[in-house]
């Protein structure tokens, strides 16, 4: 599936006065392509969390439009685009996002849409390095787990597209090589992945690269 967004604009109102707003997304314009990974850099505050949340239809845009190949995003109802995202988009969030009561695998299959692919669970949890805390809760999990269990719970359904918030910002250098060799090996089966983050390791597995800054997105001009 091709993303194709159009003239993003995203802002907000200051102390809830209409002419005191400040603008976060500034006309952006982007086009996501499947079977490539697609890496957005940014200094923190840019607007890569906000982007992505409008790219994968979490937050309607003030202005501009989200097209996923014919399908105009936010034209569609809420029901419409939660049926359309469980069924296409993973999403890796940036924050601590598990139910801290249920175990590793419960998490990752409770996202999972047609029941229980335990097989492909056990495949992500192994992936990820996570075998050996596969019954622990989560509220029992290191910042690194908790993160690689929540990219198991976001490729558990083989969405078709990716977008990963900070995927690896806290895992040592072993464990981000693995995600983004996994991010990377979706992208060749064929999906759209789209990474935002500041660890520029992340160059050595993106396809495109952008840079945000202050709302602005542009080509980088390290373009490989
Ligand atoms: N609901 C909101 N109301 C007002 N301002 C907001 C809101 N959400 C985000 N912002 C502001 O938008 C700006 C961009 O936020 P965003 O989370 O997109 O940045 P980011 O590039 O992801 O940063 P980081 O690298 O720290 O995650 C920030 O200055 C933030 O304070
Ligand atoms: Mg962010």
């Amino acid at each position: 599936m091709t993303i194709d967004a159009k003239n993003i604009l995203v802002s907000y109102t200051k102390n809830g006065k209409k002419d005191n707003t400040i603008s976060i997304i500034n006309s952006v314009d982007i086009t996501i392509v499947p079977g490539k990974v697609t890496v957005i850099f940014g200094r923190s505050g840019s607007g890569k969390t906000t982007l992505i949340s409008v790219l994968a239809g979490l937050l309607k845009p003030q202005e501009g439009s989200v097209l996923y190949d014919d399908i105009d995003l936010y034209q569609q109802n809420d029901d419409f685009i939660s049926d359309f995202r469980s069924k296409n988009i993973g999403f890796i969030p940036q924050g601590q996002s598990l139910l801290s009561n249920l175990t590793i695998k419960e998490n990752i299959l409770l996202a999972n849409n047609n029941g229980n692919d335990s097989d492909r669970a056990e495949e992500l949890i192994e992936l990820l390095g996570l075998s050996e805390r596969e019954e622990y809760l989560s509220s029992q999990l290191s910042g690194g787990e908790l993160r690689r269990c929540a990219i198991a719970r976001a490729l558990i359904n083989q969405p078709s597209v990716v977008f990963a918030d900070e995927p690896t910002g806290d895992l040592d250098d072993d464990n981000t090589q693995i995600v983004f060799e996994l991010l990377r090996q979706k992208a060749k089966d064929g999906a759209a992945v789209v990474i935002v983050t500041h660890d520029e390791s992340a160059y050595n597995y993106a396809d495109i690269v952008y840079r945000m800054d202050g709302g602005v997105l542009a080509l980088s001009d390290t373009q490989k």
